[in-house]
């Protein structure tokens, strides 16, 4: 079945998600979706089931509590398939920022003097202070700087500056600003000749597919849930090998626990277990769309992601091509979307109106849109954008439509 064959049924999609129908939602064209996504009702629904009937401390032999706790590993187990991890090698946490944060606190135990951590300018800040803090530990901060013409990371410049003395390498897999998808694959392959510890940013990459973590070759891997349809948490995957090694960031008792023991506090209870309603909701479109049902979730996510990338490509490519056509503004990254080499995040900014005046006639046309840096101010400043102002964004995700595209293209032409 080619990717034309099925085509994603957009009425059906944008049923299953009750803001479309809220009173205060409803007349809004929601183009912020990588600052974080609304929710289906099945995410919703998991919510207020736990919240009613199973909110107490889980895992004692009640039933409430049992339930709890049941449902808790459940989401785990079910989060650990979407991505091809193992149940122990994920970890849910507060955001990704909190769950970086914590990992390098662990990481830092390996660090010695002259010791080198690569860091790119093209990252969200989240995946890049962790790892400049290590040089407080002794290590050396090289920075792998994007190309300024094109906006991309290129892979040579990597060559040049991983040695064996790299003990990390921090680097998004696509870049909330620039768009672009960077094979982590790729780069994982290079790194590992020199035992580099390779961390994954997947937040702007997974609303727009959830990836295979072992394909990828990553030693961890990082996304936001709240950008992917739930609620706000973060995901942590990591590679058990180097898991089972880290020092414990938790409390004493736990110190072989891992991955509890670089998770202080432990997960949300009741988000967790909305995180169910996410995978309920995927095999809804999946049901929708697909006869097979004998497929396991990860083979389910994998046909599902090639029918968002085709409806994404449908609806971004009319967009990135108006905005590449006008003189006065600038488009950040490619402006086509082919083969995925591209999210739908899309960056701009003019060479007469501030972004912030953009954005304001893009919110008089209900058009949910901002203007901002959106904490890649590394990115930003290296491409002469000023940081207060930044760039117009609008990120699309599979549940907008061609009648959004339409919409947007006309608003823009009113600048
Ligand atoms: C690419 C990218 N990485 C990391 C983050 C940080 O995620 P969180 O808000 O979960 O800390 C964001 C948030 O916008 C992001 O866009």
């Amino acid at each position: 079945m080619t990717l034309e064959n099925i085509k994603l049924d957009i009425d059906y999609v944008r049923s299953q998600f009750p803001t479309f129908k809220d009173p205060l939602a409803k007349d809004w064209l929601f183009a912020e979706n990588a600052g974080g996504s609304y929710v289906p009702k099945n995410v919703i629904q998991k919510l207020n089931n736990f919240m009613t009937s199973t909110k107490v401390q889980p895992y004692a032999e009640y039933p409430m509590s049992k339930i709890a706790g049941e449902n808790m590993d459940k989401a785990t187990k079910i989060f650990a398939d979407m991505i091809n991890a193992k149940k122990n090698e994920i970890l849910i946490g507060g955001s990704t920022s909190i769950n970086l944060y914590v990992l390098s606190n662990a990481l830092k135990h390996f660090i010695k003097k002259g010791d080198e951590v690569i860091v790119t300018n093209q990252d969200h800040e989240a995946n890049i202070s962790p790892w400049r803090r290590l040089s407080k530990s002794g290590a050396k901060i090289i920075e792998w700087k994007f190309n300024k013409k094109n906006g991309e990371l290129e892979i040579d410049d990597l060559k040049k500056i991983l040695n064996k003395n790299t003990k990390i390498l921090a680097v998004t897999h696509c870049s909330n600003i620039v768009g672009s998808i960077n094979s982590l694959q790729q780069i994982c392959e290079l790194a590992h000749k020199f035992n580099t510890i390779v961390i994954g940013d997947g937040v702007s990459y997974a609303p727009h597919g959830f990836p295979d973590v072992k394909e990828l070759g990553v030693d961890f891997y990082t996304f936001s849930l709240y950008k992917t349809y739930g609620p706000h948490l973060g995901l942590l995957y990591g590679r058990e090998e180097i898991l089972k090694k880290l020092p414990n960031q938790n409390h004493e008792f736990l110190d072989k626990d891992y991955p509890y023991n670089i998770n202080p506090g432990g997960p949300n209870h009741e988000e967790l277990v909305s995180l169910i309603g996410i995978n309920e909701y995927f095999e809804n479109v999946y049901n929708h769309h697909f006869k097979n049902k004998k497929l396991s979730i990860r083979e389910k996510i994998m046909k599902l992601n090639n029918l968002i990338s085709y409806h994404e490509e449908l609806i971004a490519n009319p967009i990135l091509e108006y905005i590449d056509n006008r003189d006065d503004l600038v488009l950040i990254g490619k402006n086509k979307i082919q083969n995925k080499n591209r999210a739908p995040t899309i960056s701009f900014f003019s060479k007469k109106k501030s972004s912030k005046k953009i954005s304001e006639i893009l919110v008089k046309n209900k058009i949910a849109t901002r203007n901002d840096n959106f904490y890649a101010w590394r990115c930003l400043k290296a491409l002469d954008i000023d940081n207060e102002d930044g760039v117009v964004r609008i990120s699309l995700v599979h549940y907008n439509s061609l009648k959004d595209t339409n919409k947007i293209i006309n608003a823009l032409k009113k600048i």
